[in-house]
């Protein structure tokens, strides 16, 4: 049996390195791509300033790299990402974990905060706007209890490019609800969330769960937002899961 690659696409305000100890974790025998969104820094004023525009490149590259169908894990943000893959680009979605996420469209008072940070990061030609977020994307158990995990994702934050924080707000802020994509898609769904998750929340979870037409839901106990770095192992348990569902073609 063929062993489906895996595309894993990274939450906000982040890069591919929040995948890291998940990629480690799915096996020898399955090809993981984990690419930048909306792209790599130097070729960042290339990309439109729409998740569209990013799910496009990341189908360039997983075709690019030989790839015609894949398992596709979004976390947040790379979930919303995953969405648009899903609506734009059918036939490379064979499975979908869906990680912390959603997929409704912003509310617009969460639409004009983003366009405003957007502005003050480009403003300052800082990520200053953003660097709070290490608090708010971790769990209280993750921020009281492992202080390492909490300095390396600050310390991410701090290495982002201000012209990508400021990219992925107004791509968000622009993005449309892509609850019908999700509903109409057959294949095999994994929802997973962070018991702790402040920013998305397990009801949230539960609800996405239901419009995949009842996937499986997993609750990580003692995780905040960012699961697949706070709890890599369970993670990579669901989606290996996953990928086995899509191998054995069920
Ligand atoms: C993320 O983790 O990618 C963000 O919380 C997404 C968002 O701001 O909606």
């Amino acid at each position: 049996m063929t062993a489906t690659p895996v595309v894993l696409l990274h939450g906000f305000p982040l890069d591919h390195r929040m995948w890291t100890d998940v990629a480690a974790e799915l096996g020898d025998d399955r090809r993981v791509l984990v690419p930048d969104l909306p792209a790599a820094a130097a070729e960042l004023d290339e990309v439109g300033p729409t998740l569209d525009d990013a799910a496009d490149r990341v189908a360039d590259a997983v075709r690019g790299a030989g790839v015609e169908r894949a398992v596709v894990a979004g976390l947040s943000m790379g979930g919303y990402v995953a969405l648009a893959l899903l609506e734009r680009h059918p036939d490379l979605v064979a499975g979908l974990a869906l990680v912390d996420t959603k997929s409704t469209a912003d509310a617009p008072d969460a639409r004009a905060k983003r366009l405003a940070v957007a502005a003050q990061v480009e403003a300052s030609g800082s990520v200053d706007a953003v660097r709070g977020m290490a608090g708010t994307v971790l769990g209280e158990t993750t921020r009281t209890a492992h202080p390492d995990v909490v300095a390396r994702v600050a310390a991410w934050i701090d290495e982002q490019p201000p012209a990508r924080v400021a990219w992925s707000q107004r791509a968000m802020a622009a993005r449309t609800d892509r609850t019908e994509v999700l509903r109409r898609f057959t294949g095999p769904v994994v929802v997973v969330v962070g018991d702790e998750d402040e920013v998305t929340g397990v009801e949230a979870a539960r609800d996405l769960a239901k419009v995949a037409g009842g996937a499986p839901l997993v609750v990580v106990p003692r995780a905040g937002h960012l699961t697949a770095v706070e709890d890599p192992g369970t993670v990579a348990t669901a989606l290996v899961e996953l990928a086995r569902r899509v191998d054995g073609g069920r």
